[in-house]
């Protein structure tokens, strides 16, 4: 059996803020970063994103990396998601390019004014370049509206699978050629997002999803549906 789907994504969405909300009191010591499957920057420090291009693999990482290290020390004051509350600058309008990686490296490295601290001492250049590329993969929110009724329907699509499966009247074989398609139509969604850096790939739910389809496996209808469910609920 599996669980009833809304209450679970509900404890997801909770959780989610909750954690940011708990950052949002007092002092919070900063979270030291694991980088681990980055690779070495021994060149000494970059002038531009080493970790941008979409279609090297250390792309993923880098942006799986950079979202927990962004939530767990810029968010409290640059916003969840990326998306500022007015405490600090919203930090999607930087550009994805040379001269604003100068002006972030800049400002991480060394602070800025009496409010943002300085993180050299605190992390590596690797992580901060992972926050980098998160915080440029940030989707444009009127760009992915359009496709937003789209992607509830997308979403109670898995999970009348999922029901369908756990009722035993029907198995996953069943619909292996229709979540096929819906891969390919979410890499389709995912592609054309835009971000607001003008960075070459948004990390969309769109693609988030389609990357869960791909791999498969006993949970990725859930995990997917879990995914498109949380980003339909944040959507302004
Ligand atoms: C305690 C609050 C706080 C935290 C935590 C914080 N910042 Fe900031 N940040 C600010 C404020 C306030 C400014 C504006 C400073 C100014 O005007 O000089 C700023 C400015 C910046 C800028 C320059 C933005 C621009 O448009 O000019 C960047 C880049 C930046 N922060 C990145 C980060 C990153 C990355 C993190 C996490 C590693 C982080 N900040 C954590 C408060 C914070």
């Amino acid at each position: 059996m599996t669980q009833p789907r809304t209450p679970l994504s509900l404890a997801a969405i909770a959780l989610t803020l909750s954690a940011g909300m708990a950052m949002a009191h007092g002092d919070v010591a900063p979270q030291p970063v694991n980088t681990d499957g980055l690779p070495e920057l021994a060149g000494g420090w970059e002038f531009e994103n080493p970790f941008r291009d979409p279609s090297d693999p250390v792309w993923e990482r880098a942006l799986r990396i950079g979202d927990s290290a962004y939530n767990q020390n810029c968010a409290r004051c640059h916003g969840l998601e990326v998306v500022s509350g007015g405490l600090a600058p919203d930090l999607r309008f930087l550009m994805a390019e040379e001269m604003d990686d100068e002006w972030y490296m800049e400002r991480v490295r060394r602070g800025s004014g009496d409010r943002m601290p300085a993180y050299e001492d605190l992390m590596n250049q690797q992580a901060m370049w992972a926050i980098r590329t998160y915080i440029e993969t940030r989707p444009d929110p009127d760009g992915i509206a359009e496709f937003m009724p789209r992607l509830r329907d997308i979403r109670d699509g898995l999970r009348a699978k999922q029901e369908a499966i756990a009722a035993g009247t029907a198995t996953e074989a069943d619909y292996a050629e229709e979540i096929a398609a819906l891969h390919v139509e979410l890499m389709e969604i995912a592609v054309a997002v835009p971000t607001m850096s003008g960075a070459p790939k948004a990390d969309s739910i769109a693609r988030r999803a389609a990357v869960i389809l791909e791999r498969g496996g006993d949970r990725s209808l859930r995990e997917a549906d879990e995914t498109l469910t949380i980003g339909l609920s944040v959507a302004r």
